[in-house]
């Protein structure tokens, strides 16, 4: 199994949008490949291929002076990181998001966020397996409607 990770690249919107879930609202450009292309560009985007075949992608970014963490100037943040289910658990979550850790550090960044959901066993064991540590919590709040 050949797996390769590069960087995206605007033909790669349409495999990305589809390979990624029903978006909340329609407005969500990951998953429009015309919103991919006019607002946000291929910047920021790993794929990787196995085989030749789309496996999954990455979208970070670089920013300045994060509002939830006062006190850091340039920082990195992995917005999506994604792989298809045909090829969960080999290994190509773990390859991209190192690629992205080695670029944002090559860019300067000295610090990298992520988020994921605390159900998401999963991503959260390879992100501590790839030095993340929990720093701030959001809560979900709900209430039933007839209370
Ligand atoms: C989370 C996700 C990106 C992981 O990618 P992946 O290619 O399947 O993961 P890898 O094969 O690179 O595994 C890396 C590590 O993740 C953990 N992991 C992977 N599959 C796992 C499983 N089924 N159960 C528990 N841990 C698992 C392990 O720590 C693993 O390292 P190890 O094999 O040395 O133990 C992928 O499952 C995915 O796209 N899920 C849906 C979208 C998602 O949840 N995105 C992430 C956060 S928003």
């Amino acid at each position: 199994m050949d797996v390769k990770v590069r960087k995206g690249r605007v033909s790669d919107f349409a495999n990305i949008a589809r390979s990624y879930w029903k978006p909340e609202v329609p407005w969500d450009p990951i998953a429009n490949p015309r919103m991919l292309k006019e607002h946000v560009g291929a910047k920021g985007f790993l794929v990787a291929e196995t085989d030749g075949e789309f496996a999954g992608f990455l979208h970070y970014l670089v920013g300045q002076h994060p509002w939830f963490d006062k006190g850091t100037s340039k920082y990195g943040q992995i917005l999506e990181l994604f792989v298809k289910t045909k090829f969960q658990g080999q290994g190509i979550g773990q390859i991209m998001l190192e690629r992205a850790i080695t670029d944002l550090k090559r860019k300067g960044c000295s610090t990298i966020y992520t988020h994921t959901d605390e159900t998401n066993e999963v991503a959260l064991k390879l992100y501590a397996k790839t030095g993340f540590r929990p720093f701030l919590k959001t809560f979900y709040l709900k209430r039933r409607s007839e209370s």
